[in-house]
């Protein structure tokens, strides 16, 4: 059992309601308390109806829905909150109104009551500094919807003690949630390690590499996302989002790891916030994406030969094959012959860079993505000097066997490998900054952001020195520190380690 008796949750909006049914229905009396009396009804209603549907569906009995239901109720005044041993907030996401809470909220309840803040983005230092004793005081980061993301953030203020952390992270247990501890730190950890999937995507779109749709496909596809991070932006709401990414870029001194896109505070002025407006990076009607029409592009003759800049005989082999469905030769000389199309298969160089590098010549050349996706998923990668006619022809082979093929303007690492380089190296950030160990950071953006890989096991799964290839690449193409690489990801790849190695704290 918990060591909790009864517990106060303050504010009965979405994530309020949802942290009472979690705790109601792992056995907890619940009081729910708004300074709004019809928000505690309609919480207490959407969550009886809930429940009624998870015991309609068999999911619980009809014996547990009516002790569970029994279990939460309303608190019309806060001083009705004075028995309980734990208070959660989720109020207003506003400090003073959070201050003042929790001021009024230790003039009433017993000494060693611990008082919880679901905050996203207020440091819970700030908030407790507003307390006489600002050790019963600590973060309890929910994520949306509360009873179905299984994970929630415990975060230690600076004077949070220990016993505090302890007993929250056990509740949280106890309710089935994994308890990631995090330190006071700007973003605690999931909306920190969260900075780079978006971010990265709003820079490639921002420099005309591709379209939102085009970098949500390739994301999906190629890196096996749930969802791209422009459908998420949309989702989510582009203002949400835009705000946790400043004040994130604020909290860390402006450090350029963590700017802010240029291209979003005219999008918020005209109201493209996402689903919520009908129209954001996406248009939509009645809840629905409204797909661009297909453009369907005329059959070429493909009538040169292909060469290929690729030591991998495997992946040479599976090009070889896509291009001969095609009717397409592919050349096996050391040199393209003078004729033939040149596809090189950069990592994390822009094909201007591979191209010049190997002295091709530019207006055949071109290209080819073979590090994340190729089954899936193409992409080719043009540059201001291409032909059109053999960028066509290469369209067409490459995607003679029905996959389809994304052709993107010149960029160092294509869309995965820059994005997905962006996550690793945050990742690594987040570890060597000791926020967490490495298992609880892969463990807690699996399960809050729902990536396939946590960052470490993701640069592992693609290998480290891969990585550091690419962002090294990154570093010397826009020679900006945003790209610089963590140290982590150096040591561990200098001693041949998995990126997943812990190390000891000073
Ligand atoms: P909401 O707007 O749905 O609900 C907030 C509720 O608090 C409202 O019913 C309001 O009447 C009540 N309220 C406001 N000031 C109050 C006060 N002084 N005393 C008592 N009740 C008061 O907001 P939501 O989305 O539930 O967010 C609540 C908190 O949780 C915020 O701090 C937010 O940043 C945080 N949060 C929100 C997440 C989300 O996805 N919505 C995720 C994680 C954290």
């Amino acid at each position: 059992m918990t060591t909790f008796k009864q517990i106060g949750v303050i504010g009965s909006g979405a994530m309020g309601r949802g942290i009472a049914q979690l705790f109601a229905s792992a056995g907890v009396e619940v009081l729910l308390h708004d300074s709004r009396s019809e928000a505690i009804e309609q919480a207490l209603m959407h969550n009886r109806e809930s429940l009624e549907r998870a015991a309609a569906k068999g999911k619980i009995s009809a014996d547990v829905l009516a002790v569970t239901l029994e279990r939460m109720r309303a608190a019309h005044t806060l001083q009705e909150l004075a028995g309980c041993d734990l208070l959660i907030e989720a109020i207003v996401e506003n400090l003073d109104a959070k201050q003042k809470l929790f001021r009024e909220l230790e003039q009433l309840v017993s000494r060693d009551a611990v008082l919880a803040s679901n905050t996203s983005s207020l440091s819970i230092t700030l908030i407790a500094s507003a307390c006489e004793h600002p050790q019963r005081v600590a973060g309890f980061h929910f994520f949306n919807p509360v009873t179905l993301m299984k994970i929630v953030e415990v975060v230690r203020g600076e004077r949070t003690a220990t016993q505090v952390i302890e007993r929250l992270s056990a509740l949280a247990q106890h309710a089935g949630h994994f308890a990631a501890v995090t330190p006071d730190s700007p973003g605690f950890l999931v909306n920190h390690a969260g900075r780079a999937y978006g971010p990265e995507a709003l820079r490639i779109l921002a420099e005309g590499i591709a379209t939102p749709a085009q970098i949500d496909r390739i994301l999906r596809d190629c890196l096996g996302f749930r969802m791209g991070p422009f459908e998420l932006f949309d989702l989510v709401g582009l203002d949400i989002s835009h705000a946790v990414m400043e004040s994130i870029h604020d909290q860390f001194y402006q450090d350029p790891r963590y700017t802010p896109s240029s291209l979003v505070p005219a999008r918020l002025a005209a109201g493209l916030l996402g689903r919520k407006t009908g129209q954001g990076f996406y248009r939509y009607e009645e809840g629905r994406v409204v797909e661009d029409a297909r453009v369907e592009l005329p059959p070429v003759a493909i009538n040169q030969p292909f060469w290929l800049d690729c030591r991998d005989a495997a992946m040479r082999d599976k090009i070889g094959a896509v291009l001969s469905s095609a009717g397409a030769v592919l050349e096996q000389g050391e040199q393209p012959g003078s004729n033939a199309i040149c596809l090189v298969t950069p990592l994390g160089e822009d094909a201007s860079s591979a191209i010049a590098r190997r002295q091709l010549p530019v207006a055949r050349s071109l290209a080819l993505e073979t590090f994340a996706g190729f089954d899936r998923r193409r992409v080719l990668m043009r540059h201001p000097g291409l032909d059109a006619n053999v960028l066509a022809q290469a369209r067409q082979a490459l995607g003679a066997d029905g996959v389809p093929v994304e052709v993107i303007n010149d960029s160092p690492g294509f869309i995965a490998q820059r994005v997905l380089a962006s996550i690793v190296n945050l990742g690594c950030e987040i570890a060597q900054r000791r926020i967490v160990d490495p298992a609880t950071l892969d463990r807690a953006v699996q399960l809050a952001l729902g990536y396939p890989h946590g960052p470490l096991g993701f640069g592992d799964q693609y290998g480290a020195m891969n990585i550091q290839q690419i962002l090294q690449a990154l570093h010397d193409c826009y020679q900006e520190p945003r790209y610089r690489l963590s140290p982590w990801l150096r040591r561990r790849v200098q001693l041949g380690l998995p990126l997943t190695t812990a190390e000891e704290s000073a």
